[in-house]
C-alpha cells in the first residue's frame, strides 16, 4: 500500500540538526520552515512530508499514527515512556546530557527531604529510588535554574550541554544520570503495513549519519 509519509520534527535544535541528516538522504523540504509559520510541508519526495510539532508532542503524533515516523530527544521518550513506538535509530543529533545540579555554594538541609525540581518526573523519580533517595519533586516546565535561587528546590534536573547556562545561573552539575541524543521513532503499525516505503528511507539516514 503507497501512501504519503509523515515525518514528525519539533522547531529549534531537532529541526535544526536534522534538516542536514534529511539532505543527506536526498529529502529536502520545499519551503524554508525556520522563516516560514506552516507546521506542514511538503518535499521534493512527493509522498514524504514533515510537520513541526513541541518536542514533547513527538511521540504522541507517532504513537497514535498522527505522524508514521519522527525525531525525538531520548530525554523525551524516557520519561514518557515508547508505548506503541519502534526506536529505529540513534540519529547522534542534539547531544546533551542529564545531570543533577545544584548551587556552587549550596546548604543541603538536615531535617527534611531533599527538593528536586524537574520537567523531568519520571527519570528523576526512578534516578532516586535507585539510589535508595526519598526525594520530593517539582514538576516545572522551564527555568529549572531559578528553583534553587528562590528556595523552591535544593537541587534539579535538567539536561547540560556545554554547562554555560548552569555556570550563568551559579549552578553546578553534579551527578550524571544519562547520556542523551536524538532518536529515530516509528509507530509501529505503520512499519509494518508501509515497510517497503520506509525502509528505503531509514536506511538512507543511518547511512547519512
Ligand atoms: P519545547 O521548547 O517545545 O518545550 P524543548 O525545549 O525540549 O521543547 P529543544 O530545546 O529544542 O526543545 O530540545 C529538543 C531536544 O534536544 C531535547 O529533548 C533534548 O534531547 C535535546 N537538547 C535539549 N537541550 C539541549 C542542549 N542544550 N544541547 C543539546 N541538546 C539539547
Ligand atoms: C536547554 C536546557 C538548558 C540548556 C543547557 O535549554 O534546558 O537550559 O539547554 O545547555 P548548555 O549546557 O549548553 O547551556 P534550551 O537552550 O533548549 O532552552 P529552553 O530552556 O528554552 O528549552
Amino acid at each position: 500500500m503507497s501512501r504519503i509519509l509523515t515525518l514528525a520534527l519539533s522547531k529549534g535544535r531537532i529541526l535544526d540538526e536534522t534538516l542536514p541528516l534529511l539532505k543527506k538522504a536526498n529529502i529536502q523540504l520545499n519551503e524554508d520552515p525556520q522563516s516560514s509559520r506552516k507546521l506542514i510541508f511538503e518535499t521534493n519526495v512527493s509522498h514524504i512530508r514533515v510537520i513541526i510539532l513541541r518536542a514533547t508532542d513527538v511521540p504522541t503524533f507517532v504513537a497514535h499514527g498522527g505522524a508514521d515516523f519522527g525525531v525525538v530527544g531520548k530525554d523525551i521518550l524516557m520519561e514518557q515512556g515508547a508505548q506503541n513506538v519502534y526506536e529505529l535509530l540513534d540519529l547522534k543529533i542534539a547531544c546533551c546530557r542529564l545531570m543533577v545540579a545544584g548551587l556552587v555554594n549550596e546548604q543541603l538541609p538536615l531535617n527534611r527531604r531533599l527538593r528536586i525540581a524537574t520537567k523531568y518526573v519520571n527519570i528523576t523519580q526512578s534516578y532516586y529510588a535507585q539510589q535508595g533517595q526519598q526525594v520530593d519533586i517539582i514538576k516545572l516546565y522551564g527555568a529549572m535554574e531559578l528553583a534553587p535561587h528562590v528556595g523552591l528546590a535544593d537541587r534539579i534536573v535538567d539536561v547540560v550541554d556545554t554547562g554555560n547556562t548552569l555556570t550563568a545561573n551559579g549552578l553546578q552539575p553534579l551527578e550524571f544520570i544519562m547520556s542523551i541524543s536524538a532518536r529515530l521513532i516509528v509507530n509501529k503499525a505503520a512499519f509494518k503495513v508501509h515497510h517497503t516505503q520506509l525502509k528505503p528511507i531509514i536506511d538512507d539516514l543511518a547511512a547519512a549519519l
